[in-house]
């Protein structure tokens, strides 16, 4: 007999008694073969203990049928959402997914991007750790590349984000409209567009509203729980605390809270805390917290379809146009943790808030 890993779909098709083309369409699930050939070669397979021989079949046909997705925090709820809806588009449509985690750290990045074209997958999905990522800083001969959730500057191929500067000025622009005129924010790394675009949203919510930003009103919290924390004590440590803060990831909203919690301060009685991304156990929290919440599955959906679409069709990859650029929408969720200051009656608030000027409307914001 010989060994399992030696023998083929030749072998398989004989002990069957059906062609070669057959025993292929049951083992790559192409459907239209008769449930009792199927049977047949399901059997013959299993007496054979057969297994496609993977490495031959991309040797030959030069696909590995395999995606490549590097993310900066697999742990993160965010990118584990994420990940679970590419996995499973992918595996859908016959391709296994390679995962890969830079921490957040350009250089990790690119060793991984090294590893995954070496390993030849057919395309990869990168949420980028670099806030640059001109085609000198990719290999000449790569495989296709989508990039979601963030758009480093100079990259030429097909990205699926949000509205990273409109979903925080929205944010914003919900805690000036309850009467806060002390608003503070944790910020995420510079280096990430996510992490710089939503300082920018509320810079500009505040500045359009003619709110002066205190000095320590915004300190960086590095997208981590302990970041939001430490950010959080040295923002209510200031000798002109804030009513409230905005967290700008949803680690960090959990260190804020951990925070306030320690420092025997109520959320939101003492401070209103609005976040940004959900996490798993929120429905659980008292009180619900106000956040922006991004539509993960359709980021998963649509980066997976475009990268499929890409390695079918791969001269159009580097097409710069319309369709290569998808900006989804974020939603802002109020929750019980965002109220007016305390004092600030519905009279004096209403006469205090400064109208949302007319120009701040989404297309002026198109990131
Ligand atoms: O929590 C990680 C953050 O980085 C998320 O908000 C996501 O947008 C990513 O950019």
């Amino acid at each position: 007999m010989k060994k399992s890993t030696s023998y083929t779909m030749r072998d398989v098709a004989r002990l069957a008694g059906v062609s070669v083309t057959t025993v292929s369409s049951v083992v790559n699930r192409k459907g239209g073969i008769r449930p009792k050939l199927a049977q047949r070669v399901e059997d013959a397979i299993a007496t054979l203990d057969y297994h496609p021989n993977e490495v031959a079949r991309s040797l030959k046909v030069n696909r590995t049928f395999t995606l490549g997705v590097v993310v900066p925090d697999v742990s993160n709820f965010f990118f584990n959402t994420i990940l679970q809806v590419v996995e499973a588009k992918a595996r859908r449509r016959g391709y296994s997914v390679l995962l890969c985690d830079s921490h957040e750290d350009p250089m990790e990045e690119r060793d991984l991007l090294r590893t995954l074209i070496s390993r030849r997958v057919d395309g990869i999905l990168l949420a980028s750790a670099q806030s640059d990522l001109t085609e000198s800083h990719l290999a000449r001969r790569r495989p296709p590349i989508v990039c979601f959730d963030r758009e480093p500057a100079g990259f030429k191929g097909r990205v699926v984000v949000i509205d990273n500067v409109l979903a925080s000025y929205e944010a914003t622009r919900h805690l000036i409209e309850l009467g806060h005129q002390r608003i503070a924010a944790i910020s995420g790394p510079e280096t990430t567009v996510t992490g710089s675009g939503r300082v920018e949203g509320f810079r500009k919510a505040l500045q359009e509203a003619g709110m002066p930003i205190p000095e320590g009103y915004i300190r960086p919290g590095g997208f981590t729980l302990e970041g939001g924390y430490r950010a959080a004590v040295e923002i209510l440590r200031l000798s002109n605390p804030p009513t409230a803060i905005f967290a700008t990831n949803n680690r960090m909203s959990l260190g804020l809270m951990r925070a306030l919690k320690d420092l025997g301060l109520a959320c939101p009685q003492d401070v209103s805390v609005c976040g940004f991304d959900d996490f798993d156990w929120s429905e659980l929290f008292t009180p619900r917290l106000t956040m922006i919440v991004q539509p993960t599955f359709q980021i998963g959906e649509l980066a997976t379809e475009m990268l499929l679409q890409v390695i079918k069709a791969p001269d159009h990859h580097l097409e710069a146009g319309a369709e290569s650029r998808v900006v989804l929408q974020a939603e802002l969720r109020v929750g019980e943790s965002t109220v007016p200051p305390a004092g600030c009656s519905d009279h004096s608030r209403s006469n205090s808030i400064p109208p949302r000027p007319r120009s701040s409307d989404a297309t002026e914001h198109a990131a």
